[in-house]
């Protein structure tokens, strides 16, 4: 008898094992990240109504996410970053439900409006057979209370019911942030009343260890392969460090504000592995939607090169659940693409928060920027930030490691305009919209008369005899320029010898 399995099946079979559990930095420098809320992400019954004004769950799961899978990889994506899983405060408070999972009460346990143990574990397991990472959302610097009297007797009874930390000395006593005093940042209070966001005291020993066991336990039974950790900024690096060690999977810390400086000291082996480049998002936006100049995002740049530890693995976002939705920003839709190329191109592990592919343009501010991705063009996949973010995925993709683990430099820029160049590649982007027209002759940009491709039109052009190459913009479009060798590697053009000569 012929033995009937074929070897490449065991392989695959093989391959299908948790792969995922235990993930490194290493493993997550090449990822692609797609940010999602769990609750708004897909729908419990096909058209399930939700109205983000109101604040309520929707019905969005661990199993409608799985059910979506296919959506969000042939998007290009190769991890999703779900919102908090843990047990949060229930009912209605002044600020509506808990939907978004921020308002922890107890993350030894799970949201059950999200579903089951099995339900979270099959999320996670229908990840790994694609070969897909899961990174969980987790919010520990407080615990969320609507009453906030911090008195043991309270917290034992009324207020302490659900919270894992139920006396008084586990917090630090209740006191407003005084903000850029980093000691006030982490230890007063990010809420104090309506929902109060009683601050923990990672000081104490049982709080910490009570945390960093919790989240490893969490790790391991759901082979997680890391994490988002909510609000780091407002935590001690050290403590920072300890979860992340003791968890054994890729961290990425919430370290918000414009002071790059300050997040690059929550990156590196004292500290976690990733945080985000809040610095960069906001001039990136500043510049694409609010018209600032490009000198702005240049020294946001060099800053970053400068103050991370590691560069390829930070963050690299424009939107988000706390901020406006990039198409929000700006009506003219080239201005948002461009800043979607430039978060791709500049370095980074890339972040697109759901719905941006679907050019989502409500949403400036929470409520509004959590809406359910269902009710937008029911998973279309014919929007042109869709394929476009589904090219850039691609691009890095086969570009491969000396592309995702190098960074972006500044070649040229001007008031309006910048080219950045990374691994061969020469990415030209300006921001005086799709109305414009013009040239710009960027020296020394490849070899002389070589013949060079621009991957996101497939068109290709020549640099001069010098090497200079002189971009003609006809509509205020992106440009990714790169020799014929890297554009072969890069796959998304075919290169038979149709394209147009501009
Ligand atoms: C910073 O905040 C801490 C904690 O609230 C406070 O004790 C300290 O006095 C503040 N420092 C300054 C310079 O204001
Ligand atoms: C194309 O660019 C890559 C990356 O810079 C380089 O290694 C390669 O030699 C270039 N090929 C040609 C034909 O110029």
């Amino acid at each position: 008898m012929k033995c009937s399995i074929p070897i490449h099946a065991v392989l695959a079979l093989i391959l299908a094992l948790p792969l995922g559990y235990a993930a490194t930095k290493d493993d997550w420098r090449g990822k692609g990240i797609y940010q999602l809320i769990t609750d708004r992400f897909a729908p419990p019954t096909p058209n399930a109504y939700c109205n983000p004004q109101d604040r309520v769950y929707c019905g969005g799961t661990w199993a409608t996410v799985e059910s979506q899978l296919d959506y969000v990889q042939s998007l290009g994506f190769d991890a999703i970053w779900i919102s908090p899983a843990a047990k949060n405060i229930e009912g209605q408070t002044v600020y509506g439900e808990a939907y978004h999972g921020y308002w922890t009460v107890d993350p030894t346990q799970l949201n059950q409006h999200f579903g089951s143990a099995d339900d979270l574990k099959a999320l996670s397991s229908a990840c790994h057979s694609r070969g897909m990472y899961l990174m969980v959302d987790i919010a520990i610097n407080a615990l969320a209370s609507t009453q906030y009297v911090m008195t043991d007797a309270a917290l034992a009874t009324d207020g302490g019911g659900d919270l894992l930390f139920k006396k008084a000395g586990d917090y630090h006593p209740s006191c407003s942030i005084n903000w850029g005093n980093h000691t006030s940042e982490q230890q007063c209070w990010l809420a104090q009343s309506g929902v109060a966001l009683m601050d923990l005291n990672q000081g104490v020993n049982e709080v910490s260890q009570g945390l960093i066991n919790s989240i490893k336990s969490f790790c391991q039974e759901y082979s997680v392969d890391g994490l988002r950790i909510d609000a780091s900024k407002h935590m001690p690096v050290g403590f920072n460090h300890d979860l992340c060690d003791s968890a054994g999977v890729f961290c990425i810390g919430e370290v918000a504000g414009t002071d790059i400086g300050y997040a690059g000291s929550y990156q590196g082996p004292q500290a976690m592995d990733s945080v985000f480049s809040f610095g960069l998002m906001y001039a990136c936006v500043n510049t694409f939607t609010h018209g600032y100049d490009f000198g702005s995002l240049q020294y946001a740049m060099s800053t970053s090169a400068k103050s991370y530890y590691d560069s390829t693995l930070v963050g690299s976002f424009i939107d988000s659940q706390d901020l406006p939705r990039l198409f929000s920003l700006t009506t003219d839709k080239t201005l948002a693409y461009s800043a979607i190329v430039f978060t791709f191109m500049q370095g980074g592990i890339p972040i697109i928060y759901y719905g941006t592919e679907q050019e989502i343009s409500f949403g400036s501010a929470d409520p509004d920027n959590r809406n359910a991705l269902w009710q937008y063009n029911n998973f279309a996949t014919s929007s042109g930030a869709y394929s476009l973010i589904k090219k850039l995925n691609t691009i890095r993709k086969n570009l491969g490691p000396s592309f995702t683990g190098s960074i972006a430099t500044v070649k040229a820029v001007q008031t309006s305009s910048i080219a950045i160049q990374r691994a061969g590649t020469l990415t030209v982007l300006t921001n005086k919209g799709s109305s414009y027209s013009g040239t710009w002759k960027i020296a020394s940009a490849f070899s002389a008369n070589q013949q060079v491709i621009d991957l996101l039109s497939c068109k290709a052009v020549y640099a001069d005899s010098s090497g200079a190459l002189t971009v003609t913009w006809t509509s205020g479009q992106a440009w990714v320029y790169v020799n014929t060798t890297l554009a072969l590697k890069a796959g998304v053009c075919s290169l038979g010898g149709t394209e147009t000569v501009s």
